[in-house]
């Protein structure tokens, strides 16, 4: 099947999947994005209201579909599935949010399509191997939004912290996105120095009580908005548009998404975030830049982390 122009699909019109299509909407990148959820009167009413908004933007077609939209679709981004309760973690969904996915990716797969999958729905690392395996597609066309937002939460705290714009900040979370995630500061650079060279010039703050205060912020940042307001969906909204732009206009950034590893970081068999190069077939190269023994050793229990979820679903 031929492949329409710029058109996305979105699957799950919750909170992250709506907020994401308002985004996206602004930035012209898409020419078509549809709409499906089990819940259609829910869809009919936010396709409604997205509509409406349409004279104030770039041209672009918002609208109801199915799954047989996918088989002429550049990307589906699948946000469906029930979200974290307060006090709940990401793991604890991993029952209830298997047979979602399970149940999409059989949709999906009747369809011959060549598009890229961006997993959002939690606890993504896992969600995205039970998604790959479901789709039997090659491992770089199914790929988690992953650590690219607790990257974002990263960037932003330490831009914060040392009055520099967040966009002179390049930093990674790698891992599971989740309580295991792990922050490289071996990779982290300040307006172009590595942070320890940039603190030892700095010497504005006791680094080494910083650094482990920025990291459990990021880390937790997702407990204290739930707790705060019931749900995360505005920065995942703007997390998935920056993924978006990558695919569609294949502009090959690196990015943190979650992929299958097989070998890389001598880890195997298990979906992670790691810096990879990402454009219109979706990951094009992994970046395996060597990490410290501290985050090695951090990055592999991660992923045993990872594991011990994927085995919770094993029949
Ligand atoms: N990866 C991330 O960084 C990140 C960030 C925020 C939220 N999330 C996750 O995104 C997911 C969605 O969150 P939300 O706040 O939008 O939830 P929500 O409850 O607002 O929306 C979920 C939607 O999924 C739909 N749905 C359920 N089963 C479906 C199916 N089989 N097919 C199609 N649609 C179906 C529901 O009808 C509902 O409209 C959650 O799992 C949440 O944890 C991930």
């Amino acid at each position: 099947m031929q492949r329409r122009e710029r058109k996305v699909i979105v699957i799950g019109a919750g909170s992250v999947g709506t907020t994401y299509i308002y985004a996206l909407m602004h930035t012209g990148l898409a020419g078509e994005i549809v709409l499906i959820d089990t819940d259609r009167r829910r869809v009919e009413g936010e396709i409604m209201d997205l509509s409406h908004g349409l004279p104030f933007i770039p041209p672009v077609t918002v609208r109801a579909g199915d799954y047989s939209d996918c088989a002429d679709a550049n990307l589906i981004v699948v946000t469906a599935g029930a979200k974290q309760a307060s006090s709940q973690s990401r793991t604890e969904l991993i029952q209830s949010n298997a047979k979602i996915i399970s149940s999409i990716a059989e949709q999906i797969r009747k369809y011959d399509t060549d598009a890229v999958l961006v997993m959002v729905t939690n606890p993504v690392d896992a969600l995205t191997q039970l998604a790959l395996e479901r789709l039997g597609w090659p491992r770089q066309r199914v790929i988690g939004s992953g650590t690219v937002l607790d990257s974002a939460r990263f960037r932003y705290m330490l831009s914060q912290h040392c009055g520099i714009d967040a966009r002179n900040v390049h930093a990674y979370v790698l891992g599971e996105h989740g309580d295991s995630e792990v922050v490289a500061w071996s990779m982290t650079h300040i307006a172009g120095a590595p942070i320890g060279e940039r603190c030892a010039i700095c010497k504005r703050c006791d680094w080494t009580k910083e650094h482990k205060r920025i990291a459990d912020r990021v880390r937790d940042s997702a407990y204290h908005i739930i707790d705060y307001k019931g749900s995360t969906y505005y920065a995942i909204g703007l997390s998935l548009v920056r993924i978006s732009g990558t695919i569609l206009r294949n502009e090959h950034s690196v990015l943190t998404v979650s992929l299958l590893l097989q070998g890389e970081y001598n880890i195997e068999h298990v979906c992670l975030s790691v810096p990879c190069v990402v454009g219109d077939t979706g990951v094009e190269q992994i970046i395996t830049t060597p990490l410290s023994a501290g985050e090695q050793a951090a990055l592999k229990s991660s992923a045993q982390a990872i594991h011990r979820v994927l085995d919770s679903i094993k029949p």
